[in-house]
Order: structure tokens, then sequence, then C-alpha cells
């Protein structure tokens, strides 16, 4: 068993992938190929918004959304605590400091008061200036961007919507993606829409802020790619990758419908037995992940080994928390990141198998698995 079989989908896909793989050669146009800007406008119409920019990875994509806001020493930006690190690198990397903010114990998305909480002592301490707010889409599901939002009002702050792990998620209907002032995805191949190596995009419906991502994405260009006007980044998506997402696009609806079918049946058999993710009413979840929770890391690490033997992969996403990395000692400010819930759930979370092609009965043998060995 595969925890994410991306072969399977290789083969439902395969005749219209190898045909687009076959085009981009014969037509070789690798790089900036006509794919990348069809692709492009798929993706803005997709989820909505004005512009989209397709770049490397997630993590250019971040980066790429900060150098557009001009974001550098002194800047505060608030991120939550339990993520992948992309999140807070690319913040440190442009040398502003990344603050860390509690998640939700059900939702494993940042945590608005405590969010307030973290933006007030910033204020107090007086040596930093709140610019940013960075709220993951984890495992899927879109953060609470009404009260996020909310929060940036009140604040007058700029909100980054790492969407890496979130395309395809919504929030009464609006797709993720477009949550953010800019907002970002990855295409890594075991995001919910991948491609076949390393690809990410921003969205934006501000002109201006695209115009200057469009620059930065290819070394700081003004009018032509050899008239350069700022110092920028090589981060383009190869044409190849383009061709592919575009016909994984088309399959990503029913791929969504998908994996919610088999989040929950998940969900129907292990209720009652652990922690089962938790999708608020009007929120859709894409399922990047399907993460339990379970009582301590003792116990965690049993069920691992007992799926293990059964040949069952998982997975802990994520076993630090941001505040636990040595990567951010002297960087970030102290706050009171010991009694946040993201340590808990750094202990205590399990991602079982998850994707479109996971038959029902996969499904079965791994909850029967986990609850005979919970009942041990
Ligand atoms: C939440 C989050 N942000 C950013 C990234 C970075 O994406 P990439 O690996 O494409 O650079 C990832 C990738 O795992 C992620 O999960």
């Amino acid at each position: 068993m595969q925890f994410r079989d991306l072969a399977k989908q290789y083969e439902a896909l395969k005749h219209d992938i190898d045909q687009a793989m076959l085009t981009v050669a014969s037509q070789s146009h690798y790089i900036m190929g006509p794919q990348v800007k069809e692709l492009e406008e798929q993706l803005a119409a997709y989820t909505g918004v004005k512009h989209c920019l397709s770049c490397a990875n997630g993590t250019d994509a971040l980066t790429l959304a900060l150098k557009a806001w001009g974001i550098g020493p002194g800047d505060a930006v608030f991120v939550p605590d339990f993520t992948f690190f992309s999140s807070a690198e690319v913040v440190a990397l442009e040398g502003a400091t990344p603050l860390f903010v509690d998640v939700d114990s059900t939702t494993y998305n940042i945590d608005t008061n405590s969010l307030e909480t973290v933006i007030k002592q910033t204020l107090a301490d007086g040596k930093l200036t709140p610019k940013v707010i960075v709220a993951v889409d984890l495992f899927g599901l879109p953060a609470n961007y009404p009260q996020v939002k909310a929060i940036a009002n009140k604040y007058n702050l700029l909100i980054l919507e790492d969407g890496a792990q979130g395309f395809g998620g919504s929030i009464k209907g609006k797709k993720a993606c477009s949550f953010g002032d800019i907002s970002t995805t990855s295409f890594f191949p075991a995001k919910p829409l991948g491609c076949y190596g390393d690809g990410g995009a921003v969205f934006t419906d501000n002109d201006e802020w695209a115009a200057l991502m469009n620059s930065y994405r290819v070394h700081g260009k003004g009018d032509n790619k050899y008239d350069n006007v700022r110092i920028g980044m090589n981060s383009r998506l190869d044409t190849m990758q383009a061709a592919i997402l575009q016909v994984k696009l088309r399959a990503f609806d029913d791929e969504v419908e998908r994996v919610n079918e088999a989040a929950q049946h998940y969900t129907r058999l292990l209720k009652g037995h652990v922690q089962t993710p938790v999708i608020p009413e009007g929120f859709g979840s894409s399922w990047a992940q399907y993460t339990i929770q379970l009582n301590d890391t003792a116990q965690r690490d049993r069920l691992q080994q007992a799926l293990k033997q059964a040949g069952i992969p998982s997975m802990v996403y994520y076993p630090k928390t941001m505040h636990q990395q040595l990567a951010f000692e002297g960087i970030t400010q102290p706050v009171c990141c010991e009694d946040f819930v993201a340590k808990k759930l750094s202990a205590t979370v399990l991602s079982l198998p998850m994707h479109p092609y996971i038959e029902s009965s996969e499904i079965e043998y791994i909850c029967s698995t986990l609850i005979e060995e919970l009942n041990k």
C-alpha cells in the first residue's frame, strides 16, 4: 500500500498525460511555453482570482509575495507554530522576524485568539512592526479566513494565504488560494494538485503586486529579461510541468470528491476510537492529509509500528513545532510557545494513507488494524 499512490493516478490519467508530455517535447518550448500561460489562466479562473503566476515551487511562491510587499528587517510576520518549515523559513530568509502563533486543537489551523495575543505583545514590545499574517491551509482545510480577516483589518496587516496543501479547499463555495491579499500554492507531487517535479503559484487580485511578482520571478526583469530593474530570482514553472498540471486540473474536481468520500469513510469507521479531523460547517477540505490525534506519543509509536507490520505506511506531520526548530534559535522572539496546542499536536498526530484512488477495502483494513491495536 502507498501513502499517496501517484502511480495509480498516473494509470488513471495516462493517456492524456502522455499526450501532453509528447506535445511539449515536439514543440520544444521547454521554458515559458504556451502551456504555462494557459495553465495560469485556468488556475486564475478556477480560484476566481484575477492574477495567477506560476513559479518554481511553493516556497518561492511565498518568497515572491514577501518580496512584492517589501518585507524585511524590523518587520514581524505571524506564522502558525504547526506547519511545514517553509511557511516561516521564507520570512527569516527575507530578514524579517517570524513570530509563532498557536493553532486550534480541532482544525490544526491558526488560532485567532493566540494571533491577537501575539500581535498585542509585539505592539507593546515596540521593537518590530507587525506587517503580515501567514495563514496556512493545513492538511487541505482552509484557515478560518473570516476570523483572520477581522484581525488583519483591526491591526492593518496583510494576509498571506499559504495554500501549499490547500488547493481545492473552500469556504462557502469560495475556493482556497483566493483568501489572501496574496495566496500561494505548491505543485509538489504529493500535494492535492501535484506535478511531476517541483512547481508553485501565486494568486492575487492586485495588479501592482502581480506585476512585481512577475518581475521578481524572472531575475527582476523590466521591459524584458535582459532589462533588470531589481534583484530577483529564477523561479519559473517548466512547460512540461504546466502541461501535466493542465491534465490534472481537468480531473481535479472529481479527485477532490473522491478524497472527500475517502475521508468520510475513515471518519465513520474511526469516530469514537481516536480523535478524527474536524471540518467546520461551510468549509471544504481537499484532504492533503487525513490526520488523527492519539492520546500520547507512546500510543502513536505503538500504532505506527502495528500499521507498519501490517504493510500500512503512515506519517507524522509534523514531529516538531516551528518554535522547536533549531534554525529559528536567535531569529524569532520568545513568546508563550511552551504551552501551545501545537506542541501537543506534534506529539500526538498521525497521518494515514490518503489519495483519490484509495480503495474502500484499503481504508477498512487500515481502520481495523488501528482499532485492533487500540483495543489490545
Ligand atoms: C504548508 C506548506 N508551505 C509551503 C510548502 C513549500 O512548498 P514547496 O515544497 O513546493 O516549496 C509546503 C510543502 O510541503 C507546505 O506544506
